[in-house]
């Protein structure tokens, strides 16, 4: 398999439509025990990932990982539903322009302290717990896609459960240690 596991996708840069030629998926439970798509060398790592926060008494879990349009669709429209058009251009792509239907981005969330944290307004005020998450992921060959701060660059709001496998640990640690998005490091 050649892939590119650099590939940018964003509100610029739809994914070609061999896509899926190019990778390898497999399957991974997400947090209701369900399988779900994702990038075969992404899923290992997050496993990984997963062993060492473990270890710091984090249960990393995965909310969500390849998608398909039509799944990106329903998920525009309940959002779209519930929060209104200008919330869900922040924070959910155009069907066809999500980093989800690339395999290599997963949505996680977590057990702490005895308790499930999987909603979005919950996992936004766990900010201790993703400052520990945030900063082991470079060692995996993860990034954290959507930081704060960074909205005018990625166009999207800051999401810290959304990462993004780049395929290299070398890579992801000089994006971290950089403070860089994709973006920023692919002009580099
Ligand atoms: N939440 C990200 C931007 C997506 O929908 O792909
Ligand atoms: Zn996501």
């Amino acid at each position: 398999m050649n892939t590119n596991y650099l590939v940018l996708v964003n509100k610029d840069n739809k994914l070609t439509d061999n896509w899926l030629d190019t990778i390898e998926l497999t399957y991974a439970k997400d947090i209701w025990g369900e399988d779900m798509k994702i990038e075969k060398e992404t899923r290992t790592q997050f496993r990984k990932l997963r062993e060492k926060l473990f270890k710091d008494k984090i249960y990393l879990l995965l909310d969500s990982a390849h998608r398909e349009i039509f799944e990106q669709e329903y998920i525009w429209n309940k959002f779209e539903e519930e929060f209104g058009l200008e919330y869900t251009k922040r924070y959910v792509a155009v069907p066809g322009y999500s980093e989800h239907h690339t395999g290599l981005a997963i949505d996680v969330c977590f057990i702490y302290d005895g308790h499930i944290i999987s909603e979005n307004p919950e996992l936004a005020e766990s900010k201790e717990v993703f400052e520990v998450i945030h900063k082991n992921l470079a060692d995996f060959g993860f990034i954290l896609r959507y930081p704060e701060g960074k909205e005018e660059i990625t166009g999207y709001g800051y999401e810290p459960w959304h990462l993004r496998y780049v395929g290299s640990v070398e890579i992801a640690k000089y994006i971290y240690a950089n403070n860089l998005t994709l973006e920023e490091y692919l002009k580099i």
